[in-house]
């Protein structure tokens, strides 16, 4: 009996402490998605979980929500999920659960773009090589080959993620999902197919029963349930297919990607910030940045051609998860900005009129609220209007947003947000810790050691066809290098000859880079681009008499991720290969070539195999040689700064540390000296149009991230493809240098200086905010400030003419040993040096 009281006692327990697991039920209307039956406003970014490591996920996420995102989106990349057909891998960085959940462990949301197709710069698009060579199959059509192996895939994904409950609609984070990508761009090639495609990717994804709606990106004819979002630089022209959906923004591109010869993209935040304000202006209610914080392209998964290692992208975090001000400080205070108008913007369209030429009102008038946005869309003049009764000035291209329709809250072309500037620490690369007694920093030469790759054949598993043969069939991508060998018997006479022994070797490859060798010398090398892949090479070689062997290395740099049958775009040496002279000629195309895939090293994992014997140490290692290994000990930099190489005096090749591929490394190709131009904000942006490096390495640093790296005894080996000298190679840290912020005191004051039912307080005026990026770090000391009329850029700030003579003293008494402090912009702080003068307050502060 006393058993069965106990039992039942436990039983009422566990009832009182059992709480159900509550899904949240995702939906959505003409407005804005529904969330457990509330219409939101949602700002999301994007983070894709193989461009960093997961010990670095948990800060990316943190700096994610403080810059005030509600969503982390990420595409799902198949071809490091199934690398082999039917053997998956989620380890490490590619730990798409983990990924996940430390999005949900920040209280953040998830948009989860499975594609399979992903474009995004990855190679091949994402899609794994073996399904190029499934009998039959067609991509991204109505092909019964390839449908099989894209809902196989996507099933896999949307199971995964059920069985973790990490569905919004089972209490997990994931409140979308998308299918394809981008389709619509491409559509039109694929005929009649396409649509049958498009329908059966369409009812495969909604069968598959997540719970949560799904998107079909740039797909203006996406079919009901699924919603069509837009992806572009704007999207406020947007309309989605049918009232029933919401205007939804999938990518808002917040920079460019940077290819290997290319000069290095940005986009001012003023613009994006233009662009996301207009798009909440004409409707919007869900805006993705692409991307948030790009990261890196390790190993090879890099697209093409020619994508370069870092996928920094200008994003609010660059490449090593440092806060990138003031995009990253700009736009949070405009997401603080839209959020106080969330109430009114979800409860009704807006309606809108024109104030002015190029200025357009749009008003969201509700019975619980009113907010309305002002837009100067004009390129050239700032204009003033009246609204409301109320003056309002407009700079140049700007939107200004009055949560309350009446009071100006944030501009988007005025920032008051903090600068900083970078502060990059060169170190050399130390053999052993200059602090242990035993060993102190060596001259670096001595550290290197070597070996030799053979010039052409050199391993045994290798054919022999007549022609020459497509690279990406040949290789399946298992290394981006072909080795392209023949033999020719020259007796002296031939009428391709001229001067005896000379002729003209002519080769025409589909790309990406060519290099050739006669009888084992190096004669030449043809680099396509990322416009066009394709290399012709025309040279005069030495050939002697008997026999000749002409070896042709082509290299891959990152297969093709974009187009209408972009799986098809091949590379390597199609041909023709032809000798000539002026009397004749040889045609090479046909005849009988030895093909070697990959590299010895390559085979032997050089990379990792780092006690091996074949590594030669001499006091001096050979340098600006092609085809060579170098490897070389050292310990990380002290710190948890991130970590950096300078590449700086070496060719073309990959970096391995500790085994593990930091990507391939480039820095000899140099972007061109045009196009760096200066770039105003204001007018459309389009990718090129704001640029910077000309005439420098496109790359020259590369991310090693802090947890590749043991404290000591850490092994780097590098392939050096065309000639280099390691021993110029230096480490560098990253660190944010001093932290600066420019008001003015017509500035509109703080977003935070309003209450959450979107009333401004109304007392605090302009304020200057200074922070510390890092947590335990105090504002130690203050370079400069000035309030009259100071000018520059953090870093570089100057008094102007005008200058209180007490700002200095009002700004450290106010802010040192504080990690964040208010400054009032007013002449009430600081007295007034300049009666009837605009002035503004600009500050430089150290934090450590
Ligand atoms: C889009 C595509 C993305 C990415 C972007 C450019 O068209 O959907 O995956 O490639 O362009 O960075």
């Amino acid at each position: 009996m006393k058993g069965i009281l106990l039992l039942l006692l436990l039983l009422l327990l566990s009832l009182l402490f059992w709480e159900p697991v509550l899904g949240a039920n995702v939906t959505y209307d003409h407005r804005a998605l529904v969330i457990d039956g509330t219409r939101r406003v949602l700002i999301s970014g994007s983070i894709h979980y193989p461009r960093s490591t997961p010990e670095m996920w948990p800060d990316l996420i943190e700096k994610s929500k403080a810059g005030g995102l509600d969503v982390i989106e990420t595409y799902v990349f198949w071809n490091i999920h199934e690398p082999v057909r039917n053997q998956y891998d989620f380890e490490g960085r590619k730990d798409l659960v983990r990924f996940v959940k430390t999005v949900a462990e920040a209280g953040l949301l998830v948009h989860l773009r499975i594609g399979p197709y992903v474009c995004a710069e990855w190679n091949y698009g994402g899609f794994p090589l073996w399904l190029h060579f499934i009998p039959g199959i067609k991509f991204r059509t109505d092909s019964q080959p390839f449908k099989a192996e894209m809902q196989k895939f996507t099933a896999k994904i949307v199971d995964m993620m059920k069985q973790e409950n990490l569905y919004a609609s089972q209490g997990g984070p994931i409140i979308l999902s998308q299918i394809e990508n981008e389709y619509g761009n491409v559509q039109s090639a694929y005929g009649l197919a396409a649509k049958t495609y498009i329908n059966w990717s369409a009812s495969m994804a909604t069968s598959l029963d997540t719970g949560v709606p799904w998107v079909m990106c740039q797909q203006a004819d996406a079919p009901d349930p699924i919603i069509n979002t837009c992806n572009g630089f704007y999207c406020d022209q947007f309309t989605p297919n049918s009232n029933k959906k919401p205007k939804m923004w999938t990518e808002n591109w917040t920079g460019w990607f940077l290819s290997f010869g290319g000069a290095v993209p940005y986009r001012p935040v003023q613009d994006i910030a233009f662009a996301v304000a207009r798009f909440f202006q004409r409707g919007g209610t869900f805006q993705n940045y692409y991307m948030y914080h790009g990261g890196t392209n390790f190993g090879h998964t890099s697209g093409g051609p020619f994508i370069a290692t870092s996928y920094d992208y200008d994003a609010p975090l660059d490449e090593y998860g440092i806060i990138r001000q003031p995009k990253w400080g700009h736009l949070k205070e405009l997401h603080k900005a839209i959020k106080l108008c969330e109430k009114a913007l979800v409860a009704t369209d807006p309606t809108s009129s024109s104030l002015a030429p190029n200025v357009e009102a749009h008003v969201y008038n509700t019975t619980i609220g009113c907010a309305a946005f002002l837009a100067n869309i004009g390129i050239q003049s700032d204009v003033t209007v009246i609204f409301n009764g109320k003056s309002f000035h407009l700079p140049a291209w700007s939107v200004s947003i009055l949560p309350d329709c009446q009071n100006v809250v944030l501009n988007t072309a005025q920032i008051n947000s903090q600068t900083t500037s970078q502060q990059i620490k060169y170190q050399t690369l130390k053999h052993k810790r200059t602090d242990e007694s035993d060993h102190s920093s060596e001259a670096l030469q001595s550290d290197w050691s070597f070996v030799n790759e053979p010039i052409g054949i050199s391993e045994s598993d290798v054919f022999a066809k007549p022609g020459l043969l497509e690279q990406i069939n040949t290789t399946a991508d298992m290394s981006d290098y072909l080795w392209y060998s023949i033999s020719i018997e020259i007796s002296g006479d031939e009428p391709f000859l001229f001067n005896g022994t000379q002729t003209n070797l002519h080769v025409e490859s589909l790309g990406h880079v060519l290099h050739v060798f006669v009888n084992k010398n190096y004669s030449g090398r043809g680099i396509g681009n990322s416009g066009n892949a394709k290399v012709t090479l025309e040279k005069t070689i030495m050939l002697s008499r008997g026999n000749n062997t002409i070896d042709l290395l082509s290299a891959t740099v990152g297969l093709q991720n974009y187009g209408a049958f972009f799986d098809l775009s091949g590379a390597g040496i199609t041909g023709p290969v032809k000798l000539g002279g002026q009397s004749g000629s040889l045609d090479l195309s046909t005849k009988e070539w030895t093909y070697q895939i990959g590299l010895k090293g390559e085979k032997s994992r050089q990379f990792e195999d780092f006690e091996a014997s074949q590594w030669v140490s001499l006091s001096t290692i050979p340098t600006n040689q092609p085809l060579i290994w170098y490897k070389t000990t050292f310990d990380a930099p002290e710190g948890n700064d991130p970590v950096a190489i300078d590449f700086t005096g070496m060719g073309k090749g990959e970096a391995w540390v500790n085994g593990q591929s930091i990507g391939r490394y480039w820095p000899k190709n140099i972007a061109p000296q045009s196009g760096c131009s200066s770039c105003n904000y204001g007018g459309a942006f389009k990718s090129d149009k704001c640029l910077k490096n000309c005439g420098k390495p496109s790359q020259q640093l590369y991310h090693v991230p802090r947890s590749f790296m043991k404290r000591d005894s850490n092994t780097l080996v590098l392939f050096e493809e065309m000639g280099g000298d390691p021993t110029k190679i230096s480490f560098v840290t990253k660190q944010i240098g001093s932290v600066c912020a420019h008001v003015s005191e017509l500035h509109p004051g703080p977003v935070d200086a309003w209450n959450s039912s979107g009333q401004n307080r109304g007392t605090l005026g302009p304020m200057l905010t200074l922070e510390c990026s890092y947590p335990n770090q105090l504002i130690s000391s203050i370079r400069f400030a000035s309030f009259g009329t100071p000018h520059g850029t953090c870093g570089n700030f100057n008094h102007g003419k005008c200058s209180s003579a007490n700002a200095l003293a009002v700004v450290q008494q106010a802010c040192i040993g504080l990690k964040y402090c208010n400054i009032g912009v007013s002449a009430k702080s600081f007295g007034d040096p300049c009666k009837g003068v605009t002035k503004s307050l600009a500050v430089e502060a150290v934090c450590s």
